[in-house]
């Protein structure tokens, strides 16, 4: 397998980059993602403060910062949009749009962003890009977070699913799925996702809606070929949440 410069910004398609910061000492890596769409760019999951100045740079070596027409919060945790205002602040379009459900926006509008809002849930769980591409929303309530979205881009048949597939990587992290990818992300789900029966739910409606060819999780590594639907079988089987604290 290609060694991986982390260093730099990692190309998953010809227009989907990985722009986030390897953390060695961190079990927790997060994954923001940069969407190229001719002149218009999305940010998905920008991430949290102190990995701005990593994904910024990432960023700025891919994209004018002004191409970036949309932010997408995918849920409210200080990990996903901790960074959201200074990454406004660097973006200089009036017309940007922070992307989410109505339930997230609730509580994001507290730090302090200036941008609009384009709730997905008064849109039709989409967003056409000037391309005409379309972007499309599923809502995961309490995977984690009341809020919670996926997004599936039509085009590249990419599914960016938040924390959904997402690891605790206590060993060696590796930015595309290698090894026994599984296993990293059961503490993650045990600790942080509903129950098993919200949990399985949710991944059958990914499934009967769309052909997914690959999985871009917030955290862990990205998901490819059988691995798919591998980490499918293997999620919907999983006791997690409530499963495990009935007696808290
Ligand atoms: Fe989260
Ligand atoms: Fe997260």
């Amino acid at each position: 397998m290609k060694r991986l410069n982390y260093e730099n910004a990692i190309a998953v398609t010809r227009e989907i980059y990985w722009v986030g910061f390897n953390d060695a000492a961190a079990g927790l890596h997060c994954n923001p993602y940069l969407l190229l769409d001719g002149d218009e760019s999305i940010f998905i999951d920008s991430g949290s403060i102190p990995d701005f100045p990593k994904v910024m740079r990432k960023v700025i070596d891919m994209t004018d910062p002004d191409s970036i027409t949309h932010i997408i919060a995918q849920h409210q945790d200080p990990d996903v949009c901790g960074n959201m205002a200074v990454v406004e602040d660097v973006i200089e379009r009036p017309d940007l749009r922070i992307v989410a459900h109505q339930h997230t926006i609730r509580l994001i509008r507290h730090i302090g962003l200036r941008s609009e809002f384009y709730a997905v849930d008064h849109n039709d769980f989409k967003l056409t890009l000037k391309s005409g591409r379309v972007l499309e929303f599923m809502f995961t309530p309490f995977l984690h977070s009341p809020g919670a979205i996926v997004t599936y881009d039509v085009k590249s048949k990419s599914l960016f699913t938040s924390d959904i597939f997402g690891a605790i990587n206590t060993d060696k992290w590796s930015l595309f799925a290698s090894g026994d990818f599984c296993a990293p992300m059961v503490p993650f789900h045990q600790a942080y996702m509903a129950s098993n029966r919200i949990l399985s739910k949710a991944l059958s409606r990914m499934q009967e809606r769309w052909e997914i060819e690959r999985i871009l999780p917030q955290h862990g590594s990205i998901l490819e070929g059988d691995d798919i639907a591998t980490a499918f079988d293997f999620l919907k089987a999983l006791p997690c949440g409530a499963d495990l604290t009935e007696d808290v």
